[in-house]
């Protein structure tokens, strides 16, 4: 199926869809993304994503040309146009064209808005089922993890080995603590308590993970916002990831180390569950 795309203002086929040779974002990596879920053919946490996407947009200059309704209106067009009942949309925003520079363009340079839907069937994971395997990597990533920028080189690479490994998905790590997984947030239940490293530049703002925190407050379970080891996430009770389209994946195993009873535990479980069940039911 030919999907529609957006481009700059544009719905067009997606093999019309061309962007420059000169444009940063190929460059340079110069380009923020957002990833929203849509389930019921409905966005998913839409708001904070809209936020998350401007934070970046002004943490590196990039202005966002569309307003407030202008955005939600195309995430609404480009999933009415290609009958997306269930997957994700992706949106990139790059610093727009220029010749090779590494100072930036004048600011009044159009930046670039590429949006297009990719379907799965999120509900129905297989991984949700089995739990995942992690296998943990050094951390080689820049500094500014909070911006959600397109270099994604070293967490490609990350997967990459965990998969040679026999694993699922990498953990990556840091001065002996977790930051985050390849492209989701890392957390581990121990004693009863949701242990989930805090802000800072260090790692994303997971959209997700804010949701399941409100969620698992709400239902009675101790927080602890902090870094952990790697041989407490060995020793945890559970482990899980958090991310757009996976919303809550269990972890079965680290390095080798079996988490719990090597099965989906209980607490991530529920939280899955009530992930899909609130964020479904408050879809727009
Ligand atoms: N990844 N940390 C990293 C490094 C990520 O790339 C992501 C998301 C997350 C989770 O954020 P959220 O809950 O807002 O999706 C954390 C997206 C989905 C991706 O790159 O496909």
């Amino acid at each position: 199926m030919t999907r529609i795309v957006y481009l700059n203002g544009s719905w067009l086929p997606e093999t019309e869809a061309k962007v420059s040779i000169f444009d940063r974002g190929f460059t340079m990596a110069d380009a923020i993304y957002e990833v929203t879920c849509v389930l019921d053919g409905m966005l998913i946490d839409y708001g904070p994503h809209a936020a998350r996407l401007k934070r970046s947009a002004a943490a590196l200059g990039i202005p966002v040309p569309l307003s407030d309704e202008e955005l939600l209106d195309a995430h609404r067009q480009i999933v009415a146009m290609n009958k997306l009942d269930q997957g994700m949309i992706y949106l990139q925003l790059t610093r727009g064209e220029q010749d090779r520079d590494f100072a930036y363009p004048p600011e009044d340079t159009p930046p670039t808005l590429v949006m297009f839907t990719q379907a799965k069937n999120a509900l129905k994971n297989p991984a949700a089922e089995k739990g995942i395997k992690i296998a943990t990597v050094p951390d080689l990533r820049w500094g500014r993890r909070d911006i959600k920028t397109v270099q994604l080189l070293y967490p490609s690479m990350a997967k990459m080995e965990a998969k040679a490994r026999g694993c699922d998905d990498a953990w990556l790590v840091e001065d002996g603590v977790v930051t985050e997984a390849s492209s989701a947030t890392a957390h581990i239940i121990t004693g009863g308590k949701l242990i989930t490293r805090e802000l800072s530049h260090a790692l994303l703002p997971g959209v997700t993970r804010a949701g399941v925190l409100e969620l698992a407050g709400r239902h009675g379970l101790e927080i602890e916002e902090r870094a952990f080891t790697v041989a407490e996430a060995r020793a945890a009770d559970e482990a899980f990831i958090t991310s757009a389209t996976n919303f809550v994946l269990p972890v079965v195993s680290i390095d080798g180390a079996t988490i719990g009873t090597g099965r989906p535990g209980p607490v991530a479980r529920d939280l899955r569950q009530l992930y899909i069940d609130t964020r479904r039911a408050a879809a727009i």
